[in-house]
């Protein structure tokens, strides 16, 4: 079997992305979603702006203090960099590389409408062709891959049974296929902030999505040891009246996870989700804290897009690297020491703002 000659490396890989005081960087939105992103900084979505904020992120120094491995979109991982002053440089690939960041890449092609289940719900595809795109994308130096599937919580009866399976069965043959290249699968079951619900409600729901999950990752004998799993934090719907403290919070994700996630399991690296960048370290600490005190076995840290992006792209406006490097060195220093339990509030500089979209697509 194809998978048998990567285990080794897989778990290399899986290990190296879990080390103590890390997590990753999600850098990979697609070419919509970053455009929306510059849209907000009055920039055009142009290949050549993209270009040079990737640039940006893989020439910030000291970057991999904090940031074991870096998830890119395809147009980057083929992409050579631009220095500052516009000249011509190596593959971003390999500037993250120099630093000891490992690449990763996103492999799935986004979601669809779930023919057969509630209003709004989804399947992810991508999985046409994987295999070989994996070991393009492992040719070219990813040593990891990303799938994110998504669930809503609603009082129509969302997740359906259909969603939860049908997006459980997706991540498990994603997972599958790229081990069988060498990629460390991610396995992203999202479940969105949207909604009223408490933060009851979110960890029954998630426990049942992950275990589901779980079950699939068996059955297609996934290797465990080789994975990682990226979780939304417990938390209560973006418009649930009751608004849970930190503790509370921490206590309830160390729960469900416990319940849930298998301890051969190396690294749980939470998506921010929508959470201001202080809150995202925040609930990261928290989470820590609580793991401090019950089962926790794996490292818990994180792999945040919008909470480590939002300040760098503001302060980069364009034009301004170092500015933008300060800015995003200052959001991973953070995460840090959060996935330590020991990020002090306040500690380093963010823009605070809500990053909260509603039905948000990555
Ligand atoms: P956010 O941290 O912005 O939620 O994104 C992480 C990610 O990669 C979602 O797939």
């Amino acid at each position: 079997m194809a998978l048998d000659a990567f285990r080794d490396e897989l778990a290399a890989t899986a290990a190296a992305l879990s080390a103590p005081g890390t997590g990753l960087l999600a850098a990979d939105e697609s070419t919509a979603t970053i455009g929306k992103r510059f849209a907000a900084i009055g920039l055009e979505n142009s290949e050549a702006n993209r270009r040079s904020y990737r640039s940006l992120l893989a020439s910030a120094p000291e970057l991999a203090e904090a940031i074991s491995g870096v998830i890119l979109f395809e147009e980057t991982l083929f992409q050579d960099s631009v220095s500052e002053v516009g000249e011509p440089g190596p593959p971003i690939v390999t500037l993250f590389e120099q630093q000891g960041i490992i690449p990763g890449i996103k492999v799935d092609q986004g979601v669809e409408s779930l023919a057969g289940g509630l209003a709004g719900e989804s399947w992810c595809t991508g999985l046409k062709g994987l295999s070989e795109r994996a070991a393009r994308y492992y040719a070219r130096g990813a040593r990891f891959a990303k799938w994110r599937a998504v669930l809503r919580i609603s009082s129509v009866g969302c997740p359906s049974e259909l969603a939860v399976r049908e997006n459980a069965w997706g991540l498990a043959r994603y997972a599958r296929t790229v081990q069988e290249q060498g990629l460390v699968p991610i396995v992203e079951p999202e479940i969105l902030m949207d909604g009223d619900h408490d933060i009851a409600t979110t960890a029954s729901v998630q426990e049942w999505v992950l275990r589901t999950v779980y079950e699939a990752l068996a059955v297609n004998g996934v290797f465990l040891e080789g994975s990682l799993l990226k979780p939304s934090m417990t938390l209560a719907g973006a418009d649930c009246p009751e608004r849970p403290g930190l503790e509370e919070v921490g206590a309830f994700t160390v729960r469900t996870l416990s319940r849930s996630v298998p301890a051969a399991v190396p690294a749980i690296l939470f998506l921010s989700g929508g959470l201001s960048e202080e809150d995202a370290s925040l609930c990261l600490n928290a989470i820590n804290q609580a793991a401090a005190e019950g089962f926790a076995p794996w490292h818990l840290g994180f792999s945040f897009g919008r909470a480590l992006q939002h300040s760098c792209l503001k302060h980069w406006n364009g034009t301004d690297r170092q500015a933008g490097q300060a800015a995003l060195l200052a959001r991973a220093r953070a995460n840090g020491a959060a996935s330590r339990g020991a990020y002090a509030a306040g500690t380093e500089p963010s823009d605070d703002a809500s990053l909260f979209v509603a039905d948000y697509s990555y």
